[in-house]
């Protein structure tokens, strides 16, 4: 059984679910979406995006506080896990969904296999930080993305036997969706706003912030806004806004702060969308950690608003730079690279659109083996 649940989800997804189907024998899959993120916006329009099938079951879970959202999955995905029995359940990140279904699973000695392990931030404060370091904890067999996670994992005692450096799944849809992907000026085009805004001569940047700990309270989301509200006289803006900045920025009343002669302000975006808005980009301002390693295996500089990195590759061979909440250090950064001087970085080792088929392999052995 394979899990989804929140939109980081579905571009991991896709790709073991087609070389599980591709692989010799096959690996039938049964896909589950846990329903944490519901939108049309944050999960359908991925769906199709992404060539991911139908859900054979949808958990319909909602928003709603940490403990209620990973209670409501566990609650719900138990009877689902008893009336399939399968032969592990699959998951994938750092989200609500991942860890409740492994702890469902784990307690019904279902072995667990978690795809992206090992990442750390090391601040408990990020609810993303506690999903990994316990789903690690309990899952039976884990691929990584980067050589400094299985280092990561062996220091919290996990046995390195357990451990299989498979490379990066989110660089294969990355990879095989480039070629698809909506040119910018048509994603304008969809959304009303006319795509000469982006002509200038220094392009444009692309801008995301959905981090709690940056958009949740007025005092820090305040700064931010004005600071991106200076770029955009440098270079214009297209900022696809997640729901919960969106609800933010109503709820502390800072909308005039969005500049629409300078600022695409756009709703989420499909994948395609995304994937085309940031390859053409100068840079990305972002606190995401799917676009640190895509705009990593683009070539194009990022500015990750968060004061720590789980995926460390990214700043160390990437094009990656932390800025933190520091508002000096945010124009530093883009006075940079409009400078000419971004980081071009070089693409990680096996981030290379097969991370998927290696996973595919090497579960079928481990199952064939007995999952042990
Ligand atoms: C979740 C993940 C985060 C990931 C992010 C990507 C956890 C702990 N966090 O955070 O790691 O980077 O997804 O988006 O699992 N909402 C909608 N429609 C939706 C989904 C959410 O309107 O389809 C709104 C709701 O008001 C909801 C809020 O966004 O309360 C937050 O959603 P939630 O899934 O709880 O967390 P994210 O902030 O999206």
């Amino acid at each position: 059984m394979c899990i989804v649940g929140a939109r980081p989800n579905f571009m991991k997804m896709a790709p073991i679910l087609r070389a599980l189907a591709a692989h010799n024998p096959p690996l039938p899959a049964l896909l589950v979406h846990t329903g944490q993120h519901y939108d049309a916006s944050m999960s359908d329009r991925l769906f199709s995006d992404l060539r991911l099938p139908t859900p054979d079951i949808n958990l319909e879970v909602g928003s709603g506080s940490h403990a209620a959202q990973t209670a409501e999955v566990m609650k719900r995905f138990e009877p689902a896990l008893d009336a399939h029995q399968p032969a592990c359940v699959l998951v994938v990140g750092d989200v609500n969904s991942t860890l409740a279904c492994t702890l469902v699973a784990v307690k019904k000695g279902v072995p667990v296999v978690h795809v992206e392990a090992g990442l750390r931030s090391y601040d408990r404060k990020m609810p993303e930080e506690i999903n990994r370091v316990l789903t690690d904890q309990v899952a039976d067999r884990l691929y990584t993305t980067e050589r400094s996670a299985e280092a990561n994992l062996v220091r919290e005692g996990i046995d390195a036997v357990r451990v299989c450096f498979a490379g990066n799944v989110m660089i294969d849809s990355l990879l095989s969706s480039r070629e698809l992907a909506h040119p910018a000026a048509d994603t304008l085009r969809a959304h009303g706003i006319d795509p000469a805004m982006l002509d200038s001569p220094r392009g444009y940047g692309v801008v995301t912030l959905h981090r709690p700990s940056n958009v949740d309270s007025a005092a820090t989301l305040e700064p931010l806004l004005n600071v991106l509200a200076e770029v955009a006289q440098q270079l214009p803006l297209v900022f696809a806004l997640h729901p919960r900045t969106r609800a933010n920025i109503d709820r502390f009343g800072l909308a005039h702060l969005l500049q629409p002669q300078r600022m695409a302000v756009l709703p989420p975006q499909g994948y395609l969308e995304m994937v085309g808005l940031m390859k053409a980009a100068t840079l990305v301002l972002t606190d995401s950690g799917g676009l640190q390693e895509e705009t990593t295996a683009l070539g194009v500089p990022c500015l990750t608003l968060r004061e720590n990195t789980e995926r460390p590759i990214t700043v160390e061979q990437g094009t990656n730079t932390m800025v933190g909440r520091d508002i000096q250090a945010i124009r530093d950064g883009v006075a940079a690279i409009l400078d000419g001087r971004g980081k071009r970085g070089r693409v990680p080792e096996m981030w290379d659109g097969h991370a998927a088929e290696r996973i595919a392999a090497d579960l079928y052995r481990w199952l064939a083996a007995g999952a042990g």
